[in-house]
């Protein structure tokens, strides 16, 4: 691991700001020589801070919290406004996870634990540049701003010989999957194509993050086969926030197994999932994730109506009978009624029970007057795959349920689950 200095090799350069001028003695000694880290300067006054950061062209400014006129939290972001080439940090003799936190919403890279010394410092810096670089990279997946930079290391399009991504460096894209009538296979959809697009075998691999927008029912997590855990309760506190820091967030999603990152909803009745909240998770994940798919409730919901305005393409799933044909016409209308573009809205036939279809995706879109983008067929394996909690994208992603849902929503996420022949990359 790169010890800190600069890319050419150049020590570090940091200025103090510490009321305790025995410790910034301290620290001028301590810090005197050394090819890592130095001491370019010290002040007790937060005016001399930028001054004494250009005259040296300092690096990284230490900001000491216990300040006696100002909070030194304030102070230090103010100078990572002031200076954002600069990273600022906050030195505590106090430091907690909650001041950490607010420290990072407030643009500085973290705190520092006081008293300390070089390898302490070293350590501290270390970190954090790791982590910012970590994040960042997960940023640039997401953002697909080269368009290699949308295909996580290890997808199969990285095999030599196997496909490759082909140039597409797609934006980032929230899908809300909902429906108007309750179990027309919202979670079964939801879920398998959570995992087949983050799939490693998948030809264009995404960076995915799947939310459940679903209070008390907990079949998202119960299709994974994990515990829902953390839930969007956990971002509670950010209820409000425009978005909330990636670093912040990513201790916030479940990671599992399969490579997903999940949100999932409270697992009580009596505790439903808040708008606002959702409204802070549906603008942190597309900074970074490159997909976002919601599992929504049946009912519209304020959680699942802010899901479907965020959402780049809102999949509604029908079942092929007529109760369900109507309820899906009225449930539209009231979504343009209530502002919503219905031209985002794209339909999704699923025969989720044995025996013949009631209508065609012809007739479905005759009886809507929305997009349709095509059938999925009943699978047997579907129960099997509920049963036993692993995903029909993991056991079965050439079956016909699995088939038919990458053709159908091909158009939206190309090279979505499209596993090469022979290479199973999951099992029990
Ligand atoms: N194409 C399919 N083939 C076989 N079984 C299916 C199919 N689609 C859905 N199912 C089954 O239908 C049941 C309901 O599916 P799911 O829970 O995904 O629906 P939902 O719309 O999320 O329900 P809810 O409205 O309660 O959230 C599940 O047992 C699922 O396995
Ligand atoms: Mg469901």
């Amino acid at each position: 691991m790169r010890e800190p200095g600069d890319a050419r090799g150049q020590p570090l350069w940091f200025v103090v700001l510490d009321e305790d001028g025995a410790w910034r003695e301290a620290l001028a000694d301590m810090f005197a020589a050394g090819d890592d880290l130095r001491m370019a300067g010290g002040t007790g006054h937060a005016a001399d801070v930028e001054r004494l950061v250009r005259d040296n062209g300092a690096d990284i400014v230490l900001v000491d919290h216990a300040l006696a006129r100002r909070s030194g939290l304030a102070v230090a972001a103010d100078l990572a406004r002031r200076l954002p080439s600069v990273r600022v940090y906050l030195t505590s003799h106090a430091p907690s996870r909650p001041l950490w936190e607010e420290a990072r919403r407030r643009g500085l890279r973290g705190i520092v634990p006081k008293p300390f010394d070089r390898p302490a410092l070293a350590a501290r810096i270390r970190e954090d540049e790791d982590l910012d670089q970590r994040v960042a990279a997960s940023l640039a997946a997401a953002r697909g701003g080269a368009p290699e930079a949308n295909v996580i290391p290890g997808g199969a399009g990285d095999e030599p010989g196997a496909p490759r991504l082909g140039g597409v460096g797609d934006p980032p894209r929230t899908l809300a999957v909902c429906s108007f009538k309750g179990g027309v296979g919202k979670s079964l959809i939801s879920v398998n194509l959570a995992v087949a697009a983050g799939s490693p075998t998948a030809r264009h691999r995404r960076a995915v993050a799947l939310v459940d927008a679903e209070e008390g029912v907990g079949s998202t997590a119960a299709l994974l086969g994990v515990v829902p855990h953390p839930t969007i309760e956990d971002w509670a506190e950010y209820r409000g926030e425009r978005c909330v820091d990636p670093v912040i967030a990513a201790q916030k999603l479940a990671q599992t197994r399969l490579g997903l990152s999940c949100v999932f909803a409270p697992g009580a009745l009596d505790r439903s999932v808040d708008g606002d909240v959702m409204e802070t998770v549906l603008a942190t994940l597309p900074r970074m994730f490159g997909l976002t798919v919601v599992d929504c409730a049946p009912a519209v919901t304020p959680a699942v109506l802010v899901a479907l305005r965020a959402a780049t393409t809102v999949l509604v799933v029908v079942e092929p009978t007529l109760d369900c044909l109507d309820r899906t016409r009225k449930g539209a209308a009231a979504l343009a009624a209530a502002g919503l573009p219905t031209g985002k809205l794209r339909v999704l036939c699923n025969q989720n029970r044995p025996g013949p279809g009631d209508f065609s995706p012809v007739e479905v879109r005759e009886a809507l007057g929305l997009q349709v983008l095509g059938s999925l067929p009943f699978d047997v394996g579907a129960k099997r795959s509920c049963n036993r909690r692993r995903p029909l994208a993991c056991v079965a992603p050439r079956g016909p349920f699995m088939r038919s849902l990458c053709r159908v929503v091909g158009g939206l996420l190309p090279g979505v689950g499209e596993a090469p022949p022979g290479r199973v990359w999951w099992r029990a």
